[in-house]
C-alpha cells in the first residue's frame, strides 16, 4: 500500500486565519491540506473557490494543497485552481461525462488528478482506463455537502473493492473520519485521510494526526 498521506480539511478551521491554520497542520505533521470547493449547485453550500487558494498558496509557502472540487461543472474550474496554486485536482465523477479529457486538461496544468465518489455510486462506475489515468480515488464517506457528519459504514468495502483492483494507487477518504473509524478505512486500504473535525477540533491536533498516520502505516 501506499505511504500514509493525512489531509486536514480546512472546512473545519476558522477561516478568518486560514493561512495560520493551514501553518498550525503543517507543524503539526500534516502533509497536505484538503480545500473543500463548494460551488452551490452540486452541493447546496458554497465555501470558497480561487481567491482564497491563491491567497493560501502566497502565504503557506510550498504548500500541497488538495482540492477537493464539489462543483456541478468541473471542467470550468482547472485553469483557475491551477493558476491559485492548486495541487491535486479532485473532481466528482457524477459531475462530468467526460472524466478521461478532464484529467488529461488537469495534468496538462502540471496539478495531479483526482477522482471522487459520492456515497451512491458504485466503485465500479470508476472504470479502469479512468482509475489508471488518475493519480488518485476519493471514496466519500458522507454525502459531500458539509462537515460534521456521521461516517457511512457501508462506503468502506468500495475502499476493498478499489484497493483490490489499484494495488498501488492514492486511495482517499473523506467523511467523518477520525480516531474512532481509522481503523476500518485503513483496514480497508486506504492511505490518504482527510479529517476536519477530528482534528480541527481536538485539543492536540498534533496527537491526532500521530495516531491516524501510524494506524495507516501499521
Ligand atoms: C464534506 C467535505 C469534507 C468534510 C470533512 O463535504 O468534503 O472534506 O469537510 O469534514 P469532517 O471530517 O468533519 O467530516
Ligand atoms: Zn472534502
Amino acid at each position: 500500500m501506499p505511504r500514509a498521506i493525512i489531509s486536514p480539511s480546512v472546512l473545519a478551521s476558522d477561516f478568518g486565519q486560514l493561512t495560520a491554520e493551514c501553518k498550525r497542520m503543517i507543524k503539526g505533521g500534516a502533509e497536505w491540506l484538503h480545500m473543500d470547493v463548494m460551488d452551490g449547485h452540486f452541493v447546496p453550500n458554497i465555501t470558497m473557490g480561487a481567491p482564497v487558494l491563491s491567497c493560501v498558496s502566497k502565504g503557506v509557502p510550498g504548500i500541497f494543497m488538495d482540492c477537493h472540487m464539489m462543483v456541478a461543472q468541473p471542467e470550468k474550474w482547472v485553469n483557475d485552481i491551477a493558476d491559485a496554486g492548486g495541487s491535486l485536482y479532485c473532481f466528482h465523477l457524477e459531475a462530468t461525462n467526460d472524466p478521461l479529457s478532464l484529467i488529461d486538461a488537469i495534468h496538462k496544468r502540471n496539478m495531479k488528478a483526482g477522482v471522487a465518489i459520492s456515497p451512491d455510486t458504485p466503485s465500479t462506475e470508476i472504470s479502469d482506463e479512468v482509475a489508471t489515468a488518475a493519480d488518485m480515488l476519493l471514496v466519500m464517506t458522507v454525502y459531500p455537502g458539509r462537515g460534521g457528519q456521521k461516517f457511512l459504514d457501508r462506503c468502506v468495502p468500495k475502499v476493498s473493492e478499489l484497493r483490490a483492483r489499484f494495488p498501488d494507487k492514492d486511495i482517499e477518504v473523506d467523511g467523518g473520519v477520525g480516531p474512532k473509524t481509522i481503523d476500518v478505512c485503513a483496514d480497508a486500504g486506504s492511505n490518504v485521510i482527510v479529517a476536519g473535525t477530528a482534528i480541527f477540533g481536538a485539543d492536540n491536533p498534533e496527537a491526532v494526526i500521530a495516531q491516524l498516520k501510524s494506524t495507516v502505516n501499521t
